[in-house]
């Protein structure tokens, strides 16, 4: 009797799910192709799927895919019996209204929101008359950021069905020289293996993966629907010129600024960690591990401080001390100990560490201010305005304030803001196994400060994006672009000023490479955009 009642309620969700999904059998992508190019880590990536209704009758067919976060749609377009229509983007979560207005009026329209960790969909849907073939081809570009010493290229393949035809190309050109290259990502995996393949000669890399229907079907989250999942390639390029590349062409430049044969610069770090009620559970837990694991990390040379609130503060020292072991097998003990109650006092937590760096400022050293918080400001100062003015007061410049908001119920938007009035950054922690590797990557790519007050000098230079910087760490990238004044590449006299342990440094003379302008598709030019808009949307 039990068994009826289970698989009558089974029966009844298979055809509610029927009902809801697209009926494979009415059209099919027979073709899906994605073309990734990289040239000096600015990646174009063309999505093409050629779907062909088999239906006598009219059908809607949806195009459905995932792309980086960080990417940019530059091209939308559809083919209809050999006629082209441009797609409106709309963007975000915003947009889902308007969307579905416009598919209820029968209009075509792209919509992108976010899913995952890194990647965001893009979804529309078109009615296709009987028997007719449409193309879809969507294009979006991306300055690949260097985290850890890697630029990371991310493709998601989700058809939604075996392709015939399905093909990954990738083309990397970069003038430096590629120093390594490594493919991973969840399709990269053995059943997959051959159907994977690689060419690096030196300045370029090629990157093809082709796999058969049956292979689409075998991957670790792959099935009967097909590929899902993506492919991930890691590389690096030399760098044996420390002042770093330059790149003009058609009045445009971008320079690379990526040093790494400098001298590690001696931290003081201080952690400010929420220990408020709704850290309860599994969140406290992985952020005690990685607090842990990065306090093993620290080097005896640094200083450091460890504050957890909740509507009170807790101190594991008033003061910064240095990273002896001593010290830091107490601290372990004091993050050990961390336990979740109370509300939370953001305001008073951060000005607290400020204050804590304030006191103890080392000549020659780099200060970093790190909050990890899982919820909005509950007691003490909560109006948020008046809590991103008292820290931008309190900091007033002298180092950056790093915030990382832990899972779904924090304002992120919040977060970001006052990190980045404060030279910082912010990032998200998902609520998953892996919570204390991400808290543990995030300082990582902070851990290792190269050099402080980076000021990226242009004479001849204008339009500038942001040419300040607090911190440069290793492994990581400083991406400047503008515009030469009246094209004028005599006068062009770029330079580095920052800080190494006590020592103005100045870098001249890069490598300046003149690149062959590109009929209406200059990509130097498309990074000064990309930048540009990228930092206008964070000043927003
Ligand atoms: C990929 O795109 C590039 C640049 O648009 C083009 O030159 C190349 O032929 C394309 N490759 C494939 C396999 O379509
Ligand atoms: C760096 O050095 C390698 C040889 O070690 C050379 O092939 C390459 O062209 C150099 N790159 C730059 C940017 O100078
Ligand atoms: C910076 O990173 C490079 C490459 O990963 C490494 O060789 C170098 O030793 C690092 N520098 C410092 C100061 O840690
Ligand atoms: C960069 O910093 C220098 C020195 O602190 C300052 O004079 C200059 O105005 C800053 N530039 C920008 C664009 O903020
Ligand atoms: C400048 O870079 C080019 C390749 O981009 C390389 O061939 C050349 O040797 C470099 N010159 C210097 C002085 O590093």
């Amino acid at each position: 009797m039990g068994k009826a009642l289970v698989q009558f309620t089974l029966f009844g969700l298979l055809l509610a799910l029927a009902t809801t999904l697209p009926n494979r059998g009415d059209w099919d992508i027979y073709s899906f192709h994605i073309n990734a190019t990289v040239t000096s880590r600015y990646a174009i990536t063309v999505i093409t799927s050629r779907v062909v209704n088999r239906m006598d009758e009219s059908k809607e067919i949806e195009f459905h895919v995932q792309i980086p976060k960080n990417a940019f749609i530059s091209k939308f377009k559809m083919l209809i019996d050999g006629k082209e229509y441009d797609g409106v983007v709309k963007a975000k979560e915003q947009a889902q209204q308007q969307y579905d207005a416009a598919v209820s009026r029968g209009e075509s329209a792209g919509i992108v929101s976010s899913v995952g960790r890194t990647l965001e969909e893009f979804k529309t849907s078109v009615t296709v008359a009987p028997h007719k073939k449409i193309t879809f081809e969507l294009t979006y570009e991306e300055l690949l950021k260097r985290r850890l010493g890697k630029y990371e290229l991310q493709i998601h393949a989700r058809p939604m069905q075996p392709v015939r035809d399905f093909k990954v190309d990738v083309h990397i050109s970069e003038k430096a020289g590629i120093s390594f290259l490594d493919i991973k990502g969840g399709l990269n995996t053995n059943a997959l293996a051959n159907a994977v393949t690689r060419t690096i000669v030196d300045k370029e890399a090629w990157v093809y993966f082709y796999p058969t229907e049956d292979q689409q079907k075998m991957c670790d989250s792959c099935g009967d629907e097909g590929l899902n999942g993506d492919l991930v390639i890691l590389y690096d390029v030399n760098r044996n010129n420390s002042l770093g590349d330059i790149k003009i062409s058609n009045g445009y430049f971008v320079h690379h600024f990526a040093p790494s044969n400098l001298v590690r610069l001696s931290k003081n770090v201080v952690f400010v960690i929420d220990q408020s009620g709704s850290m309860h559970g599994r969140k406290i837990e992985q952020t005690r591990i990685a607090l842990i694991h990065i306090l093993n990390d620290l080097a005896e040379d640094d200083y450091f401080g460890v504050i957890s609130f909740d509507s009170n503060l807790f101190h594991w020292k008033r003061e910064l001390v240095q990273a002896t072991s001593a010290n830091v097998d107490s601290a372990k003990i004091f993050a050990q100990n961390i336990k979740d109650r109370g509300a939370t006092n953001i305001n008073s937590a951060v000005l607290e560490g400020a204050r804590m760096l304030n006191a103890n400022p080392r000549e020659g050293s780099a200060s970093i201010l790190i909050l990890l918080t899982d919820g909005d400001p509950t007691t003490g100062v909560i109006n948020l305005d008046k809590i991103q003015s008292n820290v931008k007061r309190a900091i007033a410049g002298k180092f950056p304030l790093y915030c990382l908001g832990f899972g779904f119920d924090v304002n992120f938007e919040f977060l970001e803001s006052m990190a980045l009035q404060n030279d910082g950054a912010a990032r998200r922690i998902y609520e998953d196994a892996d919570a204390n590797l991400q808290l543990q990557g995030f300082y990582e790519e902070v851990a290792t400060p190269l050099l402080t007050d980076v000021m990226m000098v242009y004479v001849g230079g204008t339009n500038l994006t942001q040419t300040n910087f607090s911190q440069y760490y290793n492994g990581s990238e400083i991406v400047v672009a503008g515009e030469i004044t009246n094209n004028d590449i005599e006068t062009f006299t770029p330079q580095v000023v920052a800080i190494s342990s006590n020592t103005r440094m100045v870098f001249n003379n890069p490598n300046i490479s003149l690149e062959p302008p590109e009929t209406k598709f200059d990509r130097i030019q498309r990074v000064w955009a990309y930048l540009t808009v990228k930092q206008l949307m964070e000043k927003e």
